[in-house]
């Protein structure tokens, strides 16, 4: 961890000033170290005091994703044990595929405060402005066969809807829109990508690179996104933390990951359903027809009724619904 993150890490444990001195004993580094530290701070724009005789205190902060911000909320697991930040990056997912290619252990975590190619399914961009979304990649290792991989969209949509409930302080009602989207007031918060490398002759995940991006700060979307986009804040009508999402996002993955093989979240992920019951239209390819999602089965396949009567199971593909 860099010293600006140990320093910052240092001031937000107290209210009382510290003086320079006395920070780079603390942290076993010079006082120009620390000093350079505060400035990078400043530059990020934490506004950090500084009185004569009485040192450095923190005043306020800004939304800022760094791993001291993370920390405070997170609780320690195996998900989220290593996590790389990057300023830019063209796709998490992209970096993550490459990391798990190269051996990266299981939990790594991968965040960008912005993206210039984000990833969406079905080869479309996702829209990854700077300054108010989370976009960040597990790395995981499951010993998951490959047809039971949506289980892994289903138990990181509940992780999702669990966390910005959380972080928004119960301040919004978070659905799941089967089988990889989150939504609150009937706008569109979240989007789950996940990737997986085969190994094919055991038909076994050799990783899987969950990539998760989701509005939390206020946000003004583009004309085409208005009436479907939404984030946690503008929802709940208050400033909610990235930081405070992403611990609590990887709070609950830790949770909820030891239940993947028994699927125990399936009961959350139904109740959370907001497709369940409605009239929707498959989408298949250039193909669209109208059906009736009946259930969603244990296995995270979504179960509909067509015109004709025909009970049908989909494990992947779109839907869509009208919400509004
Ligand atoms: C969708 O809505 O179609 C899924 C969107 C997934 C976006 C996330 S942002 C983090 C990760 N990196 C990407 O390039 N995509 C996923």
């Amino acid at each position: 961890m860099a010293i600006k993150d140990d320093v910052l890490r240092a001031l937000l444990r107290r209210e009382d000033a510290i003086s320079g001195s006395a920070l780079a004993r603390e942290l076993g580094v010079s006082r120009s170290a620390v000093w350079k530290a505060i400035e990078q701070l400043r530059g990020e724009g934490y506004a950090i005091e500084a009185a004569t005789n009485r040192g450095y205190r923190l005043s306020s902060g800004p939304e800022a994703l760094t791993l001291p911000e993370i920390g405070r909320w997170l609780r320690p697991g195996p998900i989220g044990a290593e996590i790389q930040i990057y300023d830019e990056l063209d796709s998490t997912n992209a970096r993550a595929k490459e990391l798990a290619l190269r051996g990266a252990p299981h939990g790594t975590a991968i965040l960008a405060r912005r993206q210039t190619g984000g990833r969406g399914r079905f080869g479309r961009k996702f829209f990854s402005p700077e300054g108010s979304g989370v976009y960040i990649s597990f790395i995981l290792r499951p010993e998951l066969s490959a047809d039971r991989a949506v289980m892994l969209t289903s138990m990181c949509a509940v992780a999702v809807a669990r966390a910005a409930e959380c972080a928004a302080d119960g301040g919004i009602e978070a659905r799941i829109k089967w089988v990889n989207d989150v939504y609150a007031g009937g706008r569109k918060l979240c989007g789950i990508l996940c990737e997986a490398g085969l190994d094919f002759e055991s038909g076994q995940m050799q990783y899987v690179v969950a990539g998760i991006g989701v509005n939390v700060g206020f946000m003004d979307f583009p004309p085409e996104l208005k009436d479907v986009a939404t984030s946690i804040s503008n929802e709940c009508g208050r400033a909610v933390a990235r930081s405070r999402f992403c611990a609590e996002l990887i709070n609950e993955m830790n949770a909820l990951y030891p239940q993947l093989e028994s699927g125990a979240f399936m009961d959350e992920n139904r109740a959370r359903s907001n497709v369940i019951g409605r009239e929707i239209y498959v989408l298949r390819g250039k193909e669209r027809y109208p059906a009736m999602a009946v259930n969603i089965d244990d296995g995270g396949s979504l179960v509909i009724r067509t015109a004709e009567g025909e009970l049908r199971t989909l494990r992947s593909g779109e839907i869509s619904v009208r919400f509004r």
